[in-house]
């Protein structure tokens, strides 16, 4: 007999409780509680025949064997790359991201390359027709990929079992259910449910699985934390949709870096991989402009020259207005405040708008010191020469500080055809000898402005 009973989960951390809460005693959060009904079927009702010969008895670590499995080349060298050198056998994989980002694209796009495997593309969102028109859109050659529309894991788990594919993919988990839980698809059990049987699927049967999940309004992961916790591997598919550049990152990964990106960008025929980041995140002009200057900057471990352009003008209202799009706009006030009060700018009056070249986000703080010569190139309508580029991050005193992996930054910019570097001092052992590129080191502020600006 099944016995239902209700209980209230939290959204964000699917926290359980027996009765409704404002707030999670978990995680804190406000208004996340929501009712569900868990049906509880005996043992003998639990007829999910997929995991049958289950055995599992304590083993010696000197007794495990390792049978060295080759990783799946997927074809696509970005992919590959943040995954850490292909896809692992048995490795769950979730990649989340904003709905049209292009993360069914990619993953379609990706199984459709892979040769020499069977796949299983199970689709909750979109019909075999609309799955087989992007296909032919993104990829014209045939290959062993088979479509499944379906939403129930109890259905899928038969399909799988039938069809034994080498690799499978999920789009997407939100839209899955079990028959086994009474709330709806999406919700915090029914996400729970499904990946961890999917997750028991992956483990005993050396599948590697890729699911495609839904980020909410906060950019996270919707559905709770343990979703992320259940998975080997997280990526984030992200990048601002009015612009054709996407970027796929690794938030987690059990056999891999997480430092590393893959650059994508998004075309008429499906995504395309941006070998080299740099030529396209520049403009390329031909004069001087006042308020733009370059960045050799670094996302995760890749080198890259990023154009920052600055605009400084007298505030037309009482309150300037400051306004930055891929940057922080708290740092930009720190930047300000330094410039304000160690380099003697008066910017309190101006309105202040920056922006990143290509609507890519960049976290390195090693761009603060073009932020800083874009701001005062803009105010003084001098330009910084366009054969020149820097990388630094700023402290509070206006100090110039040291920045990591300088020496690829350096080869970076020579290697694009940069005449000149302006690094902080306190890098060592930097020899302008080893490249074709003059080399300039700061301590402060005004050191750098001087040589930028002469
Ligand atoms: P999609 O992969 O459906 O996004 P998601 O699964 O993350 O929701 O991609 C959505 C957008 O990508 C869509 O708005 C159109 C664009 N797109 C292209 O520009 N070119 C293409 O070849 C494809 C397939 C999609
Ligand atoms: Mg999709």
């Amino acid at each position: 007999m099944a016995k239902t009973k209700s209980v209230w989960v939290c959204n964000e951390c699917g926290a359980e409780s027996g009765k409704w809460q404002g707030k999670c005693n978990v995680c804190g959060q406000w208004n996340t509680f929501q009712e569900q009904l868990i049906t509880k079927t005996s043992k003998k009702d639990n007829t999910n025949s997929f995991f049958d010969n289950e055995k599992s008895t304590p083993q010696h670590i000197n007794e495990i064997t390792i049978t060295e499995q080759p990783r799946i080349n997927t074809a696509n060298n970005e992919f590959d790359r943040v995954l850490g050198g292909g896809i692992v056998p048995g490795s769950l994989i979730l990649i989340g991201g904003e709905p049209g980002i292009g993360k069914s694209t990619l993953i379609l796009q990706t199984a459709l390359r892979i040769q020499n495997q069977k796949i299983l593309y199970v689709s909750g969102e979109e019909s075999a027709q609309q799955i087989k028109m992007r296909a032919d859109r993104i990829h014209k050659a045939d290959n062993n990929c088979l479509i499944l529309t379906e939403t129930s894991i109890e259905k899928i788990l038969t399909q799988i079992k039938n069809s034994n594919p080498d690799f499978l993919i999920i789009d997407s988990i939100q839209t899955l259910s079990s028959e086994s839980i009474e709330s709806l698809p999406g919700s915090v059990s029914q996400i729970r449910e499904c990946t961890s049987l999917l997750l028991r699927v992956a483990k005993e049967n050396n599948l590697p699985i890729i699911l495609i999940g839904h980020i909410n309004k906060d950019g996270n992961l919707a559905g709770p934390k343990v979703l992320e916790h259940i998975v080997d591997v997280v990526l984030q598919f992200e990048g601002d949709r009015n612009h054709l550049y996407r970027i796929l990152r690794a938030i987690k990964n059990r056999f891999g870096s997480t430092s590393e990106i893959g650059i994508f960008e998004m075309l008429q025929n499906g995504l395309r991989e941006v070998n080299n980041p740099s030529e396209m995140l520049l403009t390329q002009h031909k004069e001087n402009l006042s308020g733009i200057t370059i960045s050799a900057a670094m996302e995760g471990i890749r080198p890259f020259l990023i154009e920052v352009q600055a605009l400084v003008s007298t505030a037309a209202y009482g309150t300037p207005q400051r306004s930055s799009t891929g940057f922080d706009l708290r740092r930009l006030n720190m930047l300000l405040a330094v410039l304000e009060k160690r380099a003697g700018f008066k910017l309190a009056v101006k309105d202040v708008f920056l922006n990143i070249a290509g609507g890519i986000k960049v976290n390195d703080p090693s761009i603060d010191l073009a932020v800083a010569a874009a701001i005062l190139s803009s105010n003084t309508d001098i330009a910084v020469n366009n054969g020149i580029c820097m990388a630094g991050e700023i402290g509070l005193s206006g100090e110039i500080r040291s920045v990591t992996r300088i020496e690829q930054r350096i080869s970076e910019a020579s290697k694009l055809g940069f005449e000149k570097i302006v690094i902080p001092k306190s890098s060592r052992n930097i020899s302008s000898l080893k490249y074709d590129i003059e080399i300039f080191q700061a301590s402060k502020l005004e050191e750098a402005f001087r040589y930028m600006f002469s």
